[in-house]
């Protein structure tokens, strides 16, 4: 018998689904038991259930090919077989803040890539890098729910990864204003160009609701835990426009800065270079040794030749220059589907792991 953790994933057979489940083939703590779905997949083998739509690079590990895909619905009986489950489902935002409460009742830790309860008051939303004292409200949150072990952790979404690390990298600086365009892979819309012919050669301005969460979300990871609640910070502000470009994976950002303290660009090199955290301190299985590395060249980053950089759990800034608006511009590069979403989850639960809050039952 393993000594791993067993773990499930909920919405297993979905884009984000497979991604977990190749990046945690191998892994060394944690082990998937129990792949579920929709009640079309239920009941299918997981190879049966996901047919031609496996979507990664690599193949569908031998592991799971074999699992019996159950019904995320039937939630007692999929957290009866796991310690703690990935959350990767697509439904309505209530019914899957209501379902991932339901799993955290049946005393199921929930580690959700979902954005449905990223501004639930007690629910820590957490890169490990930038504000792993959010777990903190976790304590908060059982008392909430009744529970000793069960609770939600969730990430944020993808489009901030390129710019909210970097800014954080520059915090003692007090960056005021921000204006950021993301140019989006379309993975982060769970699709390639088979499933979406429209995106070749194609530029769509417009990403329903992703402008509101770029602008807003790095203000939640950069705020304070007060009386068991995370309060989100004021500044900077930030704009942003999100566009969905041609291109399979990797959201890349160009980005203006102001500063209330200007800094010189070797300052900002400095810091971006020697930025590390939690992760990196106690050498987690899926930490970046490097978290965001540098490109002097005036061409990078770019996705052909970055988006992998770090196994994609890194961040690639290159064109840091003076502005004659703003005080600095740089263009930012992450892998949306790896750090973005399943990586970033998987790091999430290896340093909840590591603290203590996600044990075997
Ligand atoms: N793609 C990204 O990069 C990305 C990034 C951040 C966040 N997200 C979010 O992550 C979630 C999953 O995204 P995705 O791209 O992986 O979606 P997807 O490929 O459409 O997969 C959706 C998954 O949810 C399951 N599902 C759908 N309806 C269900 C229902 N009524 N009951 C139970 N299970 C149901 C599907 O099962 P069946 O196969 O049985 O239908 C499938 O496993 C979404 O909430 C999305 O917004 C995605």
């Amino acid at each position: 018998m393993s000594d791993k953790l067993r773990v499930g994933i909920l919405g297993a057979t979905g884009m984000v689904g497979q991604r977990f489940i190749s990046l945690l083939e191998e892994h060394p703590w944690f082990e998937v038991v129990t792949v579920a779905a929709s009640a079309r997949s239920a009941g299918k083998t997981y190879e049966e259930a996901v047919g031609g739509r496996w979507k990664m690079d690599t193949p569908m590990p031998e592991a799971v090919k074999k699992l019996v895909v159950m019904n995320v619905n039937e939630v007692e009986k999929v957290a009866a077989s796991v310690d703690f489950v990935f959350s990767a489902v697509d439904m309505s935002k209530d019914e899957i803040k209501a379902i991932e409460e339901a799993y955290a009742k049946t005393e199921t830790p929930v580690v959700s890539n979902n954005s449905a309860h990223r501004w639930t008051p007690d629910v820590p939303m957490v890169v490990p890098e930038i504000n792993p004292e959010h777990f903190e409200v976790i304590e908060f949150q059982k008392k909430r729910l009744g529970t000793q072990k069960g609770f939600v952790a969730v990430k944020p979404n993808c489009s901030i990864q390129s710019y909210a690390p970097v800014l954080t990298a520059w915090k003692e600086f007090e960056p005021v204003e921000v204006v950021a365009t993301t140019y989006q892979a379309i993975s982060g819309a769970g699709k390639t160009f088979k499933d979406w012919p429209e995106m070749v050669e194609n530029i769509i301005p417009y990403i329903g609701g992703e402008e509101e969460k770029s602008e807003q979300e790095p203000l939640r990871l950069w705020g304070k835990v007060e009386d068991g609640v995370i309060k989100k910070a004021a500044l900077p502000v930030i704009t942003c426009q999100c566009i969905r470009v041609p291109v399979l994976n990797g959201h890349t950002a160009a980005v203006f800065v102001k500063f209330n303290k200007k800094p010189s660009k070797e300052e900002l090199i400095d810091r971006l270079v020697n930025f590390k955290g939690v992760p990196q301190e106690l050498d987690l299985p899926s930490a970046p040794k490097q978290f965001i590395q540098y490109l002097e060249e005036d061409n990078r980053p770019q996705v052909k030749a970055d988006v992998d950089y770090e196994k994609g759990m890194g961040v690639s800034v290159g064109r840091l220059r003076e502005d004659t608006v703003y005080d600095f511009k740089f263009v930012g590069l992450s892998h949306n589907t790896v750090r973005g979403a399943a990586g970033g989850a998987v790091l999430c639960a290896e340093t909840l792991k590591a603290k203590g809050y996600i044990t075997a039952k």
